[in-house]
This record gives C-alpha cells, structure tokens and sequence, in this order.
C-alpha cells in the first residue's frame, strides 16, 4: 500500500498588529503557492491556517518525511510570504526565516515542523494541533494523558487493541539525545524526565506490536525546533504544533481532546517569559491579545481519504470547551498579579533564552562584594 506523508510546517514571518494574528494577504500568498504545487501533482492537499501569529501550512504528499521537494516548498512559500509582509510592513516581517537560502531541509532553518508517514486506515481521523506564545514542552502534558493515562483515555482500559499501551520517543532538546520509554511499564521514568518540559520533549508516540496500526509508525509527532539554539539569540518562543492520529485502536477522538479541558501551565506568553494558561479557542479566537496572550491552541480535525484533508472541522469551537477557557481566564487574572514576580515569570535559568541577560550584564558593575 502506497503511503501518505501529512507535514505541517509553520513559521512566524510577520505579525498584524504586533505579534497578535496574521494578515490575509499572507494566508492568501500562501494559498496560491501551494494551490499551484496541488496543481503541479507535488502535493495531493493542503491546508492554509493560522494559529496567533504563525503561519501554518498543512501538506499532503507521497514524497515522505524530510523531503526536500516539501520542505523547499514550504520555504519557499514563508519567502513569498515574507515579501508581502515586508510591503505591508508587518511586525517582524520574515522573523522566523534564520537561513539565507534553503539546502536541502528546512530544519534548522526557523520554522517548526511535524511530519507523519504511514498507510492510510479505512477510516483515518487526524487532528492538527497548533499553539501560539508557548515551546514544544507545552505538548508533553497532553500527549501524557491522551497515550498514558488511564484517568483521561478510557480505551486504555477497555479496548483490547490499546491495553497494551505505547512507547514514547522523548528528546533531550538540549543535549541533543533522545530515549525511548515503553509505558504503562516506565510511565514513571517517562514522567521523570518529561516534567521538565523545557529540556525533555516527547518527539513521537508509536504503538506497541499488539495494535491494528504498525508498530514503526508513529502515530504522534510534536515539533521540537528551537529557535534560540539556531540563532544564538532571542527570537520568540518556539509556538510548536503536533500532529495526532485517532480511532480504531489509537485513542478517541473525544479522548486526544480531553486534556485541554484542563488548561495547564505553560511557559511563553508575553516576550516568551512568562508560565500562564493555555486557552483552547476556536480558529477565530487564536489572535493574542491580553499581554500577548494568553497562550492559545487550536485543534483542526480532518479524516484523510486518498490523501485528500477532509475538514478542517474547527475542534474547540464548542460550548464543552467554556468552562476551560472561563477557568484560562481566571488563571490568568491571577498569574498577571504577581507582574514581574516568578512563577508568573519564567525562572532565571529559563530567561537566559530571553532579553533578561543583557539587562543583568548592564547591572554587573554596580555588584559589590557582602560581608
Ligand atoms: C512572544 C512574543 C511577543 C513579543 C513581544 C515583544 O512570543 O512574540 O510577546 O516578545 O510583543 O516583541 P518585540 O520585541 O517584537 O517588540
Ligand atoms: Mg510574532
Ligand atoms: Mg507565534
């Protein structure tokens, strides 16, 4: 069976106002150019979104991951972007483009991405995570509960097909390392690590030999890109996105949206320095606006049919979703109040990835010594 590769990739290459959504013309240049890659048989579909302020292109191909037709596409696509965020003068018009000029890959290069391949089902339910003013770590809460907790997904329990559980791929984004956990049997060495969602990220979700799908295919894929690690210096929070397969053996759909009925701390939010809530919205809801935020994610549902994106159905355009982003609200009142005082603000170890450090060496003269 011919396989199907579904890639997002996503870049900020220019905010309208500020860093808050995107503008049309941007979402319009992009369509076009993807628009004529379907016509040119390179892609089979796509998708165009936005989630705050990034730009979100939603591929599908017969090319598989780190392709460089695909990647080349999409690079070229945020360059052409870019120019018409240049004219329109936007906010950090091609921001998230480091590279000079594309080799090959777009990793590396800026924007984020999440790459899935593998053999379409009979029925082949996805959904397109996309967050704004946050870090890939934001995924690691989420994608715990839906692949390993039986408190959130119930098919761990009573389906057959899934009792068996999943194995986790966690990178050490830091280090460059990367383990793999097989769980419910490591779940706690699994929580050991990725608690600390700054420096270890769960990359992929596969399943156990036991399951209808292929055991080699990842049936999860969060983005992992820092932007700080490639350019040396602050650039934005990293917003990442993931990729989720559903249904007939994988968990639910109602069970890969659950988590977000709970909005967790994540780190981002104004100047990426700051631990809020993440707010569940509907596509029309993901501009950032109050200090920048607070923290958003999207979910865009599709079945897959030949390839084709069936939808996108806007997932957390739903009233189920209310009392989530009531209780976002709320937390979000209540972060805000300390102003510059941690936790509300990111500790000073995770600020060395912001503007922070060029204030304190401004102050280093004016230290002296205690008794
Ligand atoms: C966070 C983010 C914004 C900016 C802030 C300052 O990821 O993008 O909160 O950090 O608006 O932006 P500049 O420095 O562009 O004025
Ligand atoms: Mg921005
Ligand atoms: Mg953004």
């Amino acid at each position: 069976m011919e396989k199907i590769t579904v890639s997002l990739i996503k870049a900020d290459i220019g905010g309208f106002p500020g860093h808050s959504t995107v503008h049309h013309k941007l979402i319009d240049t992009a369509k076009e150019q993807m628009q004529q890659a379907m016509e040119d048989g390179l892609l089979v579909d796509y998708h165009v979104l936005n989630a705050g302020d990034d730009l979100q292109l939603l591929m599908s191909h017969r090319k598989g991951v780190d392709a460089e037709e695909i990647h080349g596409l999409a690079w070229k696509t945020f360059e052409a972007a870019t120019e018409v965020a240049k004219e329109l003068k936007l906010h950090g018009a091609g921001q998230d483009l480091l590279g000079d000029a594309f080799s090959g890959n777009i990793r590396g290069m800026g924007p984020g991405i999440a790459e899935l391949e593998f053999v379409e089902r009979g029925s082949e339910p996805l959904v397109a995570y996309m967050m704004d003013k946050t870090e890939p770590g934001a995924f690691n809460y989420p994608i715990y509960k839906i692949f390993a907790d039986p408190f959130n997904t119930a098919g761990l329990v009573v389906d057959p097909t899934m009792h068996a559980g999943y194995v986790f791929e966690v990178w050490d984004i830091k280090d460059k390392k990367k383990v793999f956990f097989r769980c419910p049997e490591e779940l706690y060495s699994l929580l050991a690590l990725i608690g600390a969602k700054s420096k270890y990220i769960i990359k992929r979700v596969f399943p156990k030999d036991t399951s209808p799908v292929p055991a080699e295919e990842a049936v999860a894929v969060i983005s992992t890109e820092k932007l700080f690690f490639t350019a040396g210096k602050y650039v934005g929070k990293d917003d990442p996105v993931a990729l989720v397969r559903s249904q007939s053996g994988l968990p639910a759909l109602g069970e890969i949206l659950e988590p977000f009925s709970m909005p967790y701390l994540v780190s981002g939010w104004m100047r990426g320095s700051h631990n809020g809530p993440i707010m569940p919205v509907s596509f029309a809801d993901s501009q950032c606006t109050r200090f920048d935020g607070p923290p958003r994610v999207i979910a865009a549902g599709f079945q897959v049919s030949n390839g084709r994106l069936v939808g996108p159905a806007d997932l957390f355009d739903d009233p189920s979703y209310d009392f989530a982003r009531s209780k976002a609200l709320e937390i979000a009142d209540y972060m805000r109040a300390h102003g510059p005082f941690e936790p509300h603000r990111l500790p000073l170890e995770e600020m060395e990835y912001t503007t922070l450090p060029d204030i304190l060496k401004k102050l280093e003269d004016r230290f002296e010594d205690t008794d």
